[in-house]
């Protein structure tokens, strides 16, 4: 495992993290706690230091379990959290409707005003805790709330040690340009996988030019690249991966197809498809971390092994290929 520098931060950050988004349960049609953190014990143990997480994952159920799992460990951890998205307090923009993982209805909100990230990171910090948080993040940009007045936030929280270091995720090229005016950021949080490298065009050499870290996220899109999910997959309820757009037709038969062909390239090299996709997606230009969700220790076993070698130049360009060849409905 190879740890980078951070964009123009001091923290060092594995180059797989574990992502837990899965674990809180919602919007993924629930998780099992006793699983979760034993994953995340077992990514510490083997070297996947640093660990995703968001407030609103579960409503504060993943963070509480990833502060669990760093007990006794914090020192060696490096912990990422999210702040922004608000739920069942009618403030800022209304996001989306959705229900909890008991099935109540639940109302997310973006709202970022400066009162609200301050007292939300003290609620963070009790949930993981720890009293710091290695790179604090807004999650998605609260229009109603200038960008200006959430990087003012990040300073205070600087000040006061209560955060090392203050990132955004989601965020546009035009976001990104009017928050650095204010605010050194750290990384931008991205999507961005095989089938999802929209953030080429503009993000990738905005921050490779600024010194700003790109986080990718969800590199296995949720699932589908690890090559277990076929057609007619069934998924629990409150699982929202069928109504994206990479898991539904054209776009599924075009993507499985895909990872038909990536899979022999694997066998070859005798990595598992996940391997494979995560070793490329670390050494894509510009990225500096690669988030990996993951629901057990054993899916966290296999991601791990993907920092254990390097894809050749040629071996990259031969992926490349097929990706050059796929094309995706962006609206279905
Ligand atoms: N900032 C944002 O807005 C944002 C948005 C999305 C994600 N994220 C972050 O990025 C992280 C990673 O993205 P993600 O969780 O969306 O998706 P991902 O990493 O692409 O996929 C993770 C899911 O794939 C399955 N999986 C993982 N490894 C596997 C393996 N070796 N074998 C078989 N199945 C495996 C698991 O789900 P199943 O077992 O259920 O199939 C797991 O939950 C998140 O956890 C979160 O920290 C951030």
């Amino acid at each position: 495992m190879e740890y980078r520098t951070l964009g123009q931060s001091d923290i060092k950050v594995s180059e797989l993290a574990f992502g837990a988004w899965a674990i809180g349960g919602w919007l993924w049609g629930g998780a099992d706690s006793k699983d979760a953190i034993k994953a995340i014990e077992t990514a510490i143990d083997h070297g996947m230091t640093t660990i995703d997480t968001a407030a609103v994952y579960g409503f504060g159920l993943s963070e509480e379990l990833v502060g669990k799992a760093i007990k006794g460990k914090r020192a060696r951890v490096q912990i990422l959290t999210k702040f922004g998205l608000t739920w069942n307090e009618k403030k800022g923009e209304f996001f989306f409707a959705s229900q909890d993982n008991a099935g109540k209805d639940v109302n997310i909100y973006r709202y970022s005003s400066k009162e609200k990230v301050i007292s939300d990171c003290d609620q963070s910090l009790k949930r993981l805790g720890t009293d710091h948080i290695d790179l604090y993040q807004i999650h998605w940009a609260d229009p109603t709330t200038p960008v200006s007045e959430t990087m003012e936030a990040l300073g205070i929280l600087i000040k006061k040690g209560k955060i090392r270091a203050g990132a955004v995720c989601n965020y546009s090229l035009e976001l990104m340009t009017e928050a650095e005016k204010i605010f050194a950021i750290t990384s931008n949080q991205m999507p961005y996988s095989m089938v999802n490298r929209g953030i080429g065009k503009n993000i990738v050499p905005h921050c490779v030019e600024k010194n700003i870290g790109i986080l990718a996220y969800s590199p296995l899109q949720r699932g589908l690249l690890t090559g277990k999910i076929k057609q007619g997959h069934k998924f629990n309820d409150g699982d929202t991966r069928p109504t994206t757009i990479y898991y539904k037709e054209p776009n599924l038969s075009r993507i499985l197809q895909l990872t038909d062909n990536l899979k022999e390239i694997a066998d070859e090299l005798k990595v598992t498809l996940s391997q494979l996709v995560l070793n490329w997606t670390i050494q894509q230009p510009g990225i500096t971390c690669t988030l990996a969700g993951a629901r057990n220790a054993a899916q966290v076993l296999d991601n791990v092994k993907a920092a254990d070698f390097r894809l050749t130049a040629e071996e990259i360009s031969r992926i490349n290929e097929l990706l050059s060849n796929l094309k995706l409905e962006t609206k279905i």
